[in-house]
């Protein structure tokens, strides 16, 4: 695996907007800034619909309506989340692209987008001032503690080689 990346880790080494990520003192911190905040803005959202899920917060809107609420700003935030992502691995391709957790990172991001797909289909078939089916409130709470643990990888990667 990690010779197969090698060559790509090569070509991104040699782009000059790495250069320029590299030799502006702020931008890395910025970039991560902007990654914080998005995840900020993905988790909020998850966890307000996990706890409308299991009843706790915002009762007077359905589960649906909730989600409808939020379905906007998750997507921008997930771009958002991809794009930063993205130069934070243009940056430093050794230390993102050879580092077992980042891997894993990415494959929980895809499991759980697909789960959050889900969700999101199962709402939208459901009428907004319908409640929701159990198995539904349920995918909410899975799809909020997925995305905690996408964070905690994000997080770790630094201490994992
Ligand atoms: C969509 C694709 C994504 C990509 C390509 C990506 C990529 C990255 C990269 C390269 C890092 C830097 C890790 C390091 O070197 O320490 C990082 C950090 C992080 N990511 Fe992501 N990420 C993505 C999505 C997400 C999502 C969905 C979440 C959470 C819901 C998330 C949460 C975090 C966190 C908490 C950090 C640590 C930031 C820090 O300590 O400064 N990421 N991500």
């Amino acid at each position: 695996m990690d010779a197969w990346l090698q060559p790509l880790i090569d070509w991104l080494n040699g782009l000059p907007l790495q250069a320029t990520i590299r030799e502006t003192s702020w931008a890395l911190p910025l970039v991560q800034t902007v990654h914080i905040l998005a995840v900020a803005i993905v988790l909020t959202a998850s966890l307000i619909i996990a706890l409308r899920g299991i009843g706790l917060v915002g009762r007077d809107w359905s589960l649906a309506r909730w989600q409808a609420r939020f379905g906007t700003s998750t997507v921008l935030a997930l771009w958002t989340l991809l794009g930063t992502g993205l130069l934070m691995i243009l940056a430093e391709p050794e230390r993102e692209l050879l580092n077992w957790l980042f891997r894993a990172k990415m494959l929980l991001v895809i499991v759980t987008l697909l789960l959050a797909r889900g969700l999101a289909r199962a709402l939208r078939a459901t009428r907004t001032d319908r409640p929701a089916r159990p198995g539904v409130r349920l995918l909410a709470v899975v799809v909020f503690a997925a995305w905690i643990a996408v964070a905690m990888a994000g997080r770790w990667i630094a201490y994992v080689g």
